[in-house]
C-alpha cells in the first residue's frame, strides 16, 4: 500500500498505474515456484481528501465528496473505493443528539443505554452495547469528538442504506461505479488501541472467502475469511488524524478477484455464534465459581448503584417455589443500620449471656462481627416472605414447604452475589438476622411473613480475593 500520493511525488497525475505496471516481476513468482500460477499481488493506493465543509443535516454526501476529489486533483474512476467516516454520515443524517448538562460522560453511557439493544459488558469507565444494528461497540459507538459542545452523534441508523444513497448518487453525479464504505472508530476486545472498521457497505465485498482454496502448501483453508471491507476502513484511517478533516479516503487498486459486493451487515457475527459478547459457557463457569467471601472492603470505592441494581435484579431471576419472587431487600443506610446492629448486638449479647460465654470473648465475637457489617460499604437485608408458601395441616409438610421457600433465598443470594463478584465488588453473607428475626421485624416495623435470611455485606474487595482450588467432583456427584 502507498500513503498519499501528494507526499511522494507532488503534482503528478494520481491515476492508478496501469495492470501490466503494477506487476513487477520480483512479485510474479517464479513459474515453476509456490506462486506459480496466481495472480501477483498488487499495490494499493490510499489517497485522503480533506475537506473544510462544515457538515450539517439535509448536506448532499456526494457533492462534497466531489468538491474533495477536485479540491485534490483526483477523478474517481471505476473500481475505486471511497470510505467515509460515519460522523458525517451521521451529521447529514441529522443523527446529533443534545445531552442534558452535567457530566458529558455520563450524558453519553445514558445515551448508550437508552439506545442499546442489549448491554454486553460494563465497568465504571465505560459501557459496550450492541447497538439496535447490531454492532458491538464501547458507548453504543456514541460519538462525542468533533460534534458540538453539549451535543453528541448517534450511528447512522442503516449504514448499509447510508453507503446505498451515496453509491448511487455517485453513479448519478460521475458515471462511474465506485464502491462506498462507511467507517467508525472501534476499540477491539483483548487489545489495546482501536482500529476503523466497515459499518455499512455498497459495491465491495465485506468478505473475501477463501475457504476451499489451498496455501502454498497445498493445505486446503478451511476458516479463512479476509474482512476485506474492515480492512480497507482500517488502511483508510492510516492517512489521517482525527483532526486532519478527512472525512473521506479514496482506495484505488482493490482486487479482490470475484468476490460479490456484500454489505456491512455481512460483518456482524450473529449472537448465537459469539461466544464472547454475551459470556460463552466459560464465561459463566468462571463467574460462577470465582466469587469468594470478602469480608474486608476498600471504602474509598463506593459501590455504584447501577451494580447494585443489577446484582438485586439478578436475585430476582432465581427459581423459587410456585413460580412466586418472595424476596425482598432493603438496604440499611446509618442510621437504620446502626439501630437494626445495636438491636441484634443487645439480643446476641443476652444469648451469649445465657450460654455462660465471657464477656471478653462476647465482646471479641461482637468487635468482629462489627468489623464487617458496620464497615461494609453497603449492607443490605434480604428478606423471605412465607407469605405464599402453602398451608398444611401437619408440621412435617408446613416445614417441608417453609424450607423450600428459605431455599429460594439461598439461590437469590448466590445471583446477587456471583454479579456482585462479576463488576469486581465482594459480597460476604452474615447469618447475624436470622437467629433474631423478632428483632430485625421489630426495629424495621416488618409483618410477620417476612422472613431475614442474614445480612449481605457489600464493597469493593481491599484485597484480591485468594482463587478457589477446584473441588473434587467425584467426591460430590455419585450415581447409583
Ligand atoms: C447461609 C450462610 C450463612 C453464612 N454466615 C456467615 C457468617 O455469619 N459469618 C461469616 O463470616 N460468613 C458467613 N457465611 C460465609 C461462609 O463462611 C463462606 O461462604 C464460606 O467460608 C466459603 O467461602 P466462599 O464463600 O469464599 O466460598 C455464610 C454463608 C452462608 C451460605
Amino acid at each position: 500500500m502507498t500513503g498519499d500520493a501528494r507526499s511522494s511525488d507532488p503534482g503528478t497525475d494520481r491515476t492508478a498505474p496501469a495492470p501490466d505496471e503494477r506487476t513487477p516481476a520480483h512479485v510474479a513468482g517464479h513459474p515453476d515456484g509456490p506462486t506459480a500460477g496466481r495472480p501477483a499481488p498488487r499495490p494499493l493506493t490510499v489517497i485522503p481528501l480533506p475537506t473544510a465543509h462544515r457538515f450539517q443535516g439535509g448536506d448532499d454526501l456526494a457533492t462534497v465528496l466531489l468538491e474533495a476529489l477536485s479540491a485534490s486533483g483526483v477523478e474517481v474512476e471505476p473500481g475505486d473505493v471511497v470510505c467515509v467516516a460515519s460522523k458525517v454520515v451521521s451529521l447529514v443524517e441529522g443523527r446529533s443528539i443534545p445531552l442534558p448538562p452535567g457530566d458529558a460522560r455520563a450524558a453519553r453511557q445514558a445515551l448508550a443505554r437508552a439506545e442499546a439493544a442489549a448491554i454486553v459488558a460494563e465497568a465504571p469507565w465505560v459501557v459496550i452495547t450492541r447497538t439496535p444494528q447490531g454492532f458491538v461497540a464501547a458507548n453504543g459507538g456514541v460519538d462525542a469528538s468533533n460534534v458540538a459542545p453539549g451535543t453528541a452523534l448517534l450511528l447512522p441508523e442503516d449504514p448499509d442504506a447510508s453507503a446505498a444513497r451515496l453509491h448511487e448518487r455517485l453513479r448519478v453525479l460521475t458515471g462511474r461505479e465506485v464502491g462506498v464504505i462507511v467507517t467508525d472508530t472501534f476499540g477491539r476486545a483483548w487489545r489495546h488501541g482501536q482500529t476503523d472498521v466497515a459499518l455499512g457497505i455498497c459495491g465491495v465485498p465485506a468478505i473475501r472467502d477463501e475457504r476451499g482454496r489451498t496455501d502454498l502448501n497445498g493445505g486446503v483453508l478451511e476458516v479463512t475469511e479476509a474482512a476485506v471491507a474492515d480492512e480497507l476502513a482500517a488502511a483508510a484511517d492510516l492517512v489521517r488524524t482525527k483532526d486532519s478533516g478527512t472525512p473521506f479516503v479514496l482506495v484505488r487498486g482493490l482486487d479482490v478477484e470475484g468476490a460479490s459486493p456484500g454489505q456491512g451487515a455481512d460483518l456482524i457475527r450473529p449472537v448465537e455464534q459469539d461466544l464472547f459478547a454475551v459470556g460463552g459457557p466459560t464465561a459463566v463457569e468462571r463467574a460462577v465459581t470465582s466469587r469468594r467471601t470478602v469480608r474486608r472492603f476498600d471504602g474509598t470505592r463506593p459501590v455504584p448503584r447501577q451494580v447494585l441494581e443489577a446484582a438485586v435484579a439478578a436475585a430476582a431471576t432465581a427459581p423459587a417455589p410456585h413460580g412466586t419472587r418472595p424476596w425482598r431487600f432493603i438496604e440499611l443506610t446509618s442510621g437504620t443500620r446502626t439501630r437494626v446492629l445495636d438491636a441484634m448486638a443487645a439480643r446476641w449479647r443476652d444469648d451469649l449471656r445465657g450460654d455462660g460465654v465471657s464477656e471478653e470473648v462476647i465482646a471479641r465475637r461482637l468487635a468482629r462481627s462489627d468489623a464487617v457489617l458496620r464497615a461494609a460499604p453497603v449492607l443490605l437485608l434480604p428478606l423471605v416472605s412465607l407469605g405464599d408458601a402453602h398451608d398444611y395441616p401437619d408440621a412435617r409438610r408446613r416445614t417441608a414447604e417453609r424450607d423450600l421457600f428459605l431455599l429460594s433465598a439461598g439461590a437469590a443470594l448466590q445471583n446477587l452475589q456471583v454479579v456482585l463478584a462479576g463488576h469486581g465488588f465482594g459480597a460476604a453473607w452474615i447469618s447475624s438476622t436470622a437467629f433474631c428475626p423478632d428483632t430485625v421485624r421489630g426495629v424495621l416495623e416488618l409483618e410477620a411473613r417476612w422472613q431475614p435470611v442474614g445480612l449481605i455485606a457489600v464493597g469493593a474487595p481491599a484485597s484480591a480475593p485468594a482463587p478457589r482450588s477446584a473441588p473434587a467432583v467425584d467426591d460430590l456427584l455419585e450415581r447409583r
